[in-house]
């Protein structure tokens, strides 16, 4: 069983909030035990008085080095090996989660002994403290918050506590990092929507966006953590890359593409195909897309281009009319005759890859199907394309089987097709 008395003036506030909850189910399984006692039942005058002025003048009152150590040598009494005794104090090192595992599973038995007033007698201190704990770089009245965060922080590591280590093992502190954003349901309040990426009930896509977050998160808020951090793996370095990409001039707005942005769509679908290439993925080629195909989307109101501060950065054809090469799917089905819109020749700028344009302008073509009636969308892509199929996959879109669409030889027709059913916000 793992122990902590508390020295306080105050025992039955310290006293009710742990035995609360969490930490009082573990007292009642006897993993744990807490007790407060008061320091002033210590005392030997009728009053009860535990301080006194301070040597050499000043305000306020020091607590008396003599009640404490009869408290704390009547709690040591009760054990055969000497407690590890902390003193809460604002001239302490600062608790952080390695003290708090440290101390949950390098000792199990703690005294934490509770200033107050002006602090108390350095002597104490000095014959029976064995380290001093600062809550953090601020003054508090007296030591039982402080106590009670150190308390609370220490047993919930105590095997047996938590149901399961997994509890605390991804929480924030635990590796240096600061947890990513956490939701629950409902999947739409307010307005505001879980992010996709926990929708897809694909685990490793789910770990990716959780490391991600809390990347950004521990770089944006603890810069003084996030140097510290080892990011040597394979992945961590692919996260690391992305996240140091720059971020998007603002604002990213969505408008139907007009003629004259034809030359910036050329160039950002030049850009693509020549990734393509490299990448050896023969799902474009010189004669598709081409600027006529763009036209006539155009035209039809269906191409839209993102903006980011004003400039294009993404193109995408979302178009309601239902996709000829669609009615022949293999290997599966698409969901029974309901109507949809297509997705087809999307590209981001090169220069904006992986700072979320593409997630944004997923995101877009859903705004639009929606406001077209349009509950499902399709989109193909070629097989060995497998950043769009992350892209999709990551928003939400399901493998629903392969599609042949019109290339010519020697270019290969055959695309994988996927489909997501749209939940109006
Ligand atoms: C008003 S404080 C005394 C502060 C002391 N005179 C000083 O300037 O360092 C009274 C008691 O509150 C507790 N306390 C105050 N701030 C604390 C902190 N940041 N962390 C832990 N304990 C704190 C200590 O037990 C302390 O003895």
């Amino acid at each position: 069983m793992y122990h902590i008395d508390i020295m306080t003036l105050f025992p039955d506030t310290v006293g009710d909030v742990l035995s609360e909850s969490i930490l009082g189910r573990a007292q009642e399984r006897d993993i744990l035990r807490i007790d407060a006692h008061q320091i002033r039942d210590y005392t030997l005058n009728r009053q009860k008085q535990v301080d006194d002025y301070p040597y050499g003048g000043g305000r306020g009152a020091v607590l008396q080095a003599d009640p404490l150590y009869r408290c704390w040598a009547h709690i040591c009494a009760r054990y055969e090996k000497r407690p590890h005794t902390i003193y809460l104090s604002p001239c302490g090192k600062t608790f952080t989660q390695g003290d708090a595992k440290r101390l949950a599973w390098e000792q199990d038995h703690l005294i934490l002994v509770c200033g107050h007033y002006e602090g108390i007698d350095q002597r104490f201190i000095d014959e029976c403290v064995d380290e001093e704990i600062s809550l953090g770089d601020f003054v508090l009245t007296g030591g039982e918050i402080a106590a009670m965060a150190v308390a609370d922080a220490v047993c919930r590591l105590v095997p047996g506590v938590l149901s399961d280590a997994e509890c605390f093992e991804n929480e924030s502190h635990w590796d240096g990092l600061l947890e990513y954003p956490q939701y629950s349901r409902p999947e739409v309040w307010h307005g505001r929507a879980v992010p996709p990426e926990l929708l897809t009930g694909d685990h490793a896509q789910v770990e990716r966006w959780r490391r991600r977050q809390s990347l950004l998160r521990t770089r944006e808020r603890r810069p003084d953590l996030y140097e510290k951090l080892d990011l040597t793996s394979k992945a961590d370095q692919k996260l690391v890359a992305e996240l140091s990409r720059p971020a998007l001039p603002q604002p990213v707005e969505c408008r139907p593409a007009a003629q004259a942005d034809l030359p910036a769509i050329q160039a950002i679908i030049a850009q693509a195909r020549a990734w393509m290439d490299a990448s050896r993925i023969d799902q474009w080629n010189e004669n598709y897309p081409i600027a006529e195909d763009f036209l006539g989307d155009i035209s039809r109101g269906e191409c839209y281009v993102l903006t980011c501060g004003g400039a294009v950065g993404a193109v995408f054809t979302l178009s309601a009319r239902p996709e000829p090469c669609y009615a022949a799917i293999t290997d599966g089905k698409w969901s029974a005759g309901q109507p949809y819109a297509s997705i087809h020749r999307c590209a981001v700028a090169e220069q904006w890859r992986g700072t979320g344009l593409a997630r944004r302008m997923i995101e877009a073509c859903e705004e639009l199907a929606l406001a077209q009636g349009l509950q499902w969308l399709r989109v193909d892509t070629h097989k060995k394309n497998k950043a769009m199929q992350g892209l999709i996959r990551r928003n939400g879109f399901q493998y629903r089987g392969n599609v042949l669409v019109d290339a010519p030889p020697p270019h290969d027709p055959r695309r994988v097709a996927y489909e997501k059913r749209l939940k109006p916000l």
